[in-house]
């Protein structure tokens, strides 16, 4: 799979990405990360990607013109004409994918909260391009141009696009076959049934006068598999309870979160 992101600091980018599983990845080819310098796109003098904004107010707005012409570069087609040419209405998400014209993800705070059903969908995409903001912002036009996707990661605000970009290729690259060794995959899918991790214990046996739970070193593994979930469904509820309404419960699990939440309700009376 193919990311291209297009952003005014592609050493953080690519420094942020080429370690452990995802420079495994891109060593062995499965994916790659292609990081374009808006900046080398701009027709000024003086490299100037960002101009002061109409109507006043504080900061500065990243210019359309070298995110388009960036743009172009990496898809190597060239953008409709605008007013006279163009429709002047941009494609969706949905039409991008019918036409099957590349998506373009802009990270910004007001997107889609991404989530890791988000992560597993971008995945089936062969090529992806994200666009990394700046300053106070993008020229509305060029959004409405070219963007199929708007994604957050969450509700705080951050000085750019590239960490929220980073995560995302993170996560998404983990989903494509071939990034995950067998093993590795089948942590991430225990964790994809939907309930937190488990909590995990190395040696040595007893650190700091804590002992590592007795079933743990039993070899019994219908027992520690039991013990996982049980786990599992303690820190969900703990943590994130509202995660518990999409979960499918075996028989014998379903029955320990019943007694769980009875337990609970009789503490708080
Ligand atoms: N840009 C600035 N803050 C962001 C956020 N929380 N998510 C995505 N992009 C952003």
């Amino acid at each position: 799979m193919k990311f291209h992101v297009m952003t005014l600091f592609p050493e953080m980018v690519e420094q942020g990405l080429h370690t452990s599983i995802l420079g495994r990845a891109m060593d062995a080819g499965i994916i790659s990360v292609n990081t374009v310098n808006i900046r080398d796109y701009s027709e000024d003098k003086h490299r100037h990607v960002d101009d002061y904004p109409y109507g006043g107010g504080a900061g500065m707005v990243m210019a359309a013109e070298p995110i388009a012409k960036c743009y172009e570069a990496i898809t190597g087609t060239s953008l409709p004409a605008g007013e006279n040419g163009g429709d002047g209405v941009s494609e969706n998400e949905a039409q991008a994918v019918a036409s099957k014209r590349t998506r373009v993800v802009y990270l910004t705070p007001w997107g889609r909260v991404f989530n890791q059903d988000m992560a597993k969908e971008f995945a089936a995409e062969e090529e992806l391009i994200f666009l990394c903001g700046h300053y106070e912002g993008v020229d509305e036009r060029i959004l409405e141009e070219i963007v199929t996707d708007y994604v957050s990661i969450g509700d705080y605000v951050l000085s750019g696009g590239e960490l929220p970009a980073m995560v995302m290729i993170d996560a998404i690259a983990r989903m494509v076959p071939g990034v995950l060794t067998n093993e590795e995959s089948g942590e991430t899918e225990s964790f994809m049934n939907g309930l937190l991790e488990y909590p995990q214990y190395t040696r040595p046996e007893t650190w700091n006068g804590k002992a590592v739970p007795e079933v743990l070193l039993s070899g019994h593994h219908a027992k520690i598999a039991e013990w996982r979930m049980q786990r599992s469904i303690d820190r969900t509820v703990q943590y994130r309870p509202e995660l518990m309404d999409g979960v499918e419960l075996d028989k014998k699990s379903a029955k320990y979160y019943k007694e769980l939440l009875a337990s609970r309700k009789k503490e708080e009376e």
